[in-house]
């Protein structure tokens, strides 16, 4: 049998070397190019780490051929269909689901960190009034180190867990406070009788002059998206989480990195991008003239919503909402229909058009969530927010499985060097 090795010839001077292969449990192997340097004197080169695996994870897989999702090996649909967004939390930090006397035990535990420090709610009245509550969070997100001081201990597994708790907890706080910052409205605090999203939603939507009855549609809808948001394996957002954390930088700066990087429009702040596309494009008959512009090589405009790294054949995640998005603009009656009816057009001549067919162009997540934080009522600048949510449980798992990882060390990429060579400052000759 063949060695498990990959052979490496530098063909300028003959010499070769072999690395080792690593093979995970399924989907392609890597091989090990840690001696690479050392032995033959070159870098790879990879921009934007198309064929570069980072690390070696148990968490999340991802088949970008087939449109398959798995958290520590359930399929996405499975857990969208019987799992609520806390238990997937306990799966992707513990590696099982729950049962049931693990799940009230933690649901116990997320409630117990709800609330957030009184001196950090403070901080708030610091940002201007009309500050995008993205750029809230990932200040307010940073300063939890300055707060909770006794979790930031991150050689002690029980302060690790604890910070995982607390961020899971806090975040859906963190995320109402911004808004109600941004809308002059009074702070709503935790009431811990409601559940995850129930409590969210409560401290987004309510105020304390009236009652607030939460639309059980809207708490389904937005528990999904919680769902498909949760994690994604290596993505930019969770890449930045491990690699300032690398540096043995606290959890919550890290997650503040983490955040910063998901506000981009390639990444998380394409759900924003997309109802904004969607109402610039009105009426349904203007959708040739946008899908020209974004065939055009000359204009840097994107469909947004379309187009995935990884997944060349369709977003698991983007099959499972859009049938939601149906079935809740159904329940709500809502104005929005007209919003997803150029959805439904723009993605049907898009999927039938040559240059994305050729490109694996399809729709993603990201397409529908949006049309559905609208009909939920949820401002389009905290849609970026709820994916932060979201996803804080990913990056807290990514991070606890890295600080147990005996392979991690400090993430430091090279370069190949492009500038001046060496010369002399004109003082010297
Ligand atoms: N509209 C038009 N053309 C596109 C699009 C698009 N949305 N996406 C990619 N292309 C073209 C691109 O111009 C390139 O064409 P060519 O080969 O002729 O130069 C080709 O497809 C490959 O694109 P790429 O930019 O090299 O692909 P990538 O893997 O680096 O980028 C992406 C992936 C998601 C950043 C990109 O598809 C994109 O910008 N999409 C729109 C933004 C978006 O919806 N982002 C959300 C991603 S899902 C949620 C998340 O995980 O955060």
């Amino acid at each position: 049998m063949a060695e498990d090795t990959i052979t490496i010839r530098d063909d300028a001077t003959g010499k070769e070397i072999k690395l080792p292969v690593v093979r995970g449990s399924m989907g392609p192997a890597g091989f090990d190019i840690r001696t690479l340097q050392n032995e033959l004197g070159y870098f790879t080169y990879d921009p934007g780490f198309i064929s570069t695996a980072s690390c070696q994870s148990g968490i999340t897989y991802i088949d970008g051929d087939d449109g398959m999702l798995l958290y520590r090996g359930y399929p996405i649909e499975q857990l969208a269909k019987h799992s609520n967004y806390l238990e997937v939390c306990y799966l992707l930090l513990y590696g099982e689901l729950p049962n049931p006397s693990e799940m009230a035990h933690f649901q116990s535990v997320i409630i117990d960190h709800t609330m957030i420090h009184e001196g950090l709610r403070r901080f708030y009245s610091g940002f201007r009034h009309d500050a995008h509550p993205m750029a809230i969070m990932v200040g307010v997100v940073g300063a939890l180190s300055a707060f909770y001081h006794d979790s930031t201990d991150i050689t002690d597994p029980l302060h690790r867990e604890i910070s995982a708790h607390r961020l899971i907890a806090k975040m859906p706080s963190i995320a109402a406070d911004s808004y109600k910052y941004s809308i002059g409205q009074p702070f709503i605090y935790p009431l811990n009788e409601l559940g995850y999203v129930e409590n969210f939603m409560r401290m987004m939507f309510a105020v304390p002059t009236t009652n607030y009855q939460v639309h059980p549609s809207c708490v389904k809808a937005l528990e999904l998206i919680l769902i498909l948001h949760a994690d994604h394996e290596q993505n930019a957002s969770t890449s930045t989480v491990r690699l300032a954390s690398s540096s043995g930088a606290n959890p919550f700066a890290s997650v503040a990195a983490g955040i910063a990087s998901l506000w981009g429009p390639a990444h998380g702040g394409a759900n924003e991008e997309v109802i904004k596309m969607l109402e610039e494009i009105n009426d349904p008959k203007e959708i040739a003239k946008f899908v020209k512009r974004a065939k055009d090589k000359n204009d840097p405009y994107r469909l947004m919503g379309f187009g995935h790294r990884i997944y060349k054949n369709h977003d698991p995640r983007a099959v499972i909402i859009r049938q939601m998005c149906h079935d809740l603009l159904k329940d709500l009656d809502t104005v929005n229909q007209p919003l997803f009816e150029t959805a439904l057009e723009l993605e049907k001549i898009a999927l039938e058009d040559d240059y994305f067919i050729e490109r694996k162009l399809y729709p993603n997540v990201d397409f529908y969530s949006g049309i559905i934080l609208k009909a939920i009522g949820i401002p389009l600048n905290m849609f970026t927010v709820i994916f932060a949510m979201a996803r804080t449980v990913g990056w807290i798992a990514q991070w606890m499985e890295m600080m147990e990882d005996k392979e991690q060390r400090i993430g430091r990429p090279r370069q190949v060097y492009t500038g001046q060579p060496q010369r002399k400052h004109p003082a010297e000759k």
